[in-house]
C-alpha cells in the first residue's frame, strides 16, 4: 500500500469520493483476489469472532457489515444472525458479495456509505466494520448513522490496527510516519468506545501468498524492505484494537 493511499493500514479520502466519505482502499478495491487470501489469513485461530461474540452475541438478531467489501464476513454471521445486510459503496465489490451470499436468504447487499446509511432508525442490533472508514477523526459522520440506526441494547465493533504493538505495527509505523496512534485512541474513549487489544496472527499457506499480500499492504519500498528483513516468513504477529460500544 503507498502512504498516500493505502488500503487497509492508510485510508486517505479523496476527490470525487470524498463528498460522500468514501475511503479510498487500492487494497480491495485494485486486487479483491489477494484481498481474499489475506482475509483467508487473517484471524486463524478467530480471536476477533469469539472476543466480538462474547461482549453481543448475534444470535438471531439483526446484524449490519458496514464496509463489507467482498462480503467475506457475511456468511459467518449470517450461521446464527436472524437478518445480516452488508453495506458497501463499491459497487463491483458489491456485487462480489452478493454473489457469495446468493444462497444465503437471510443476507442482503445493499449500496451506500457509512455516513449515509440506506437502513431505517432502529433497525440494527449489532454493527460490524473491519478495517473500514472508521480510522478514528473523520468518522463523525459514520458514527451518527451509528446513533441512528442502532437499536437500544445493541453492540457495534470497530476492527483496527494497533500500530503501537507487534510485528505488523511497525511495518505500518515505519511505512505511515505521521500515524498518530495516540489520537486514534482518544477519539474512541472520548465517545465511549471500550478497546480490548487483540494479538492475532496475520498467516499465508505459502510465501508467494504472504509477499502477494505484503504487495498490496504497503508501498514498493516498504514491502520490498519487509520482504527484505523477513525472508523465510509466512506470516506475522499482528496486534489489533477491537473497539466497541453499546447503544
Ligand atoms: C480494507 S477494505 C475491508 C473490507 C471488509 N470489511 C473486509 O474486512 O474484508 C475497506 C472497505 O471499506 C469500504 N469503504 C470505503 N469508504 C467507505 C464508507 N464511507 N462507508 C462504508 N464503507 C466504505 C471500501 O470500499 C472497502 O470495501
Amino acid at each position: 500500500m503507498h502512504p498516500i493511499c493505502t488500503p487497509r493500514l492508510f485510508v486517505v479520502p479523496t476527490r470525487p469520493e470524498a463528498a460522500s466519505g468514501v475511503r479510498v482502499s487500492p487494497n480491495i478495491w485494485h486486487h479483491p483476489g489477494v484481498y481474499e487470501v489475506e482475509n483467508r489469513g487473517v484471524d486463524r485461530d478467530g480471536l476477533l469472532w469469539s472476543s466480538m461474540q462474547q461482549r453481543a452475541d448475534w444470535t438471531g438478531r439483526d446484524v449490519l457489515d458496514i464496509g463489507c467489501g467482498t462480503g467475506f464476513h457475511l456468511p459467518q454471521f449470517a450461521r446464527t444472525a436472524a437478518t445480516v445486510v452488508g453495506v458497501e459503496p463499491n459497487a463491483s465489490l458489491a456485487a462480489i458479495a452478493r454473489r457469495r451470499v446468493r444462497r444465503l436468504p437471510t443476507v442482503s447487499v445493499l449500496v451506500g456509505v457509512a455516513g449515509d446509511l440506506p437502513l431505517p432508525d432502529a433497525s440494527v442490533d449489532i454493527a460490524h466494520a473491519r478495517w473500514a472508514y472508521f480510522f478514528g477523526p473523520g468518522s463523525e459522520p459514520g458514527l451518527a448513522e451509528l446513533d441512528r440506526v442502532m437499536r437500544p441494547g445493541g453492540a457495534a465493533f470497530v476492527v483496527d490496527n494497533d500500530a503501537t504493538r507487534s510485528t505488523f505495527g511497525a511495518w505500518f509505523r515505519r511505512a505511515l510516519p505521521s500515524y498518530d496512534a495516540r489520537a486514534v485512541e482518544r477519539f474512541w474513549a472520548r465517545r465511549g468506545w471500550e478497546r480490548e487489544r487483540l494479538d492475532i496472527r496475520w498467516d499465508f499457506d505459502s510465501r508467494a501468498d504472504f509477499e502477494s499480500v505484503v504487495g498490496i499492504e504497503f508501498d514498493p519500498e516498504h514491502a520490498d524492505l519487509i520482504l527484505a528483513e523477513h525472508p523465510d516468513a509466512t506470516g506475522v504477529d499482528y496486534a489489533v484494537n477491537l473497539w466497541w460500544r453499546r447503544f
